[in-house]
């Protein structure tokens, strides 16, 4: 089972192939996710201290080139939970105008994933 460390220490284990932003919201994580889990909103932004995936889907790559974001953060709902990681999330509801995180992504990842490699 992957294991999430946060940068307080606290880590998580992630059931095999879950939705990273679920993994962290289900852990009592605050974390947004306005889109619902579409690669549209980026609020589910995560920066990688290590075990950042070499893969990405191409909605994903797409929306962080639009918002000038490759190579900085990465989509939580665009990531599955398929490795140790060390992360910090970016974007809480806590110290937000919103009344909530977002609708809550499927379980599977949305739009149907295309994979590409990170790009450089
Ligand atoms: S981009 Fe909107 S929830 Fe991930």
């Amino acid at each position: 089972m992957p294991t999430i460390t946060l940068p307080d220490g606290r880590t998580l284990d992630a059931p095999e192939g879950k939705r990273l932003v679920l993994a962290l919201e289900d852990a009592g994580v605050d974390i947004l996710h306005r889109c619902g889990g579409y690669a549209k909103c980026t609020t589910c932004r995560v920066s990688f201290s290590s075990g950042e995936p070499a893969r990405m889907t191409v909605a994903e790559r797409n929306r962080l080139a639009d918002g000038g974001l490759i190579g900085q953060v990465r989509l939580s709902c665009q990531i599955p939970c398929d490795h140790d990681m060390t992360l910090k999330t970016v974007n809480r509801l806590t110290g937000t105008d919103y009344s909530d995180v977002g609708s809550r992504p499927e379980d599977s990842i949305t739009p149907t994933p295309q994979w590409v490699d990170r790009p450089t």
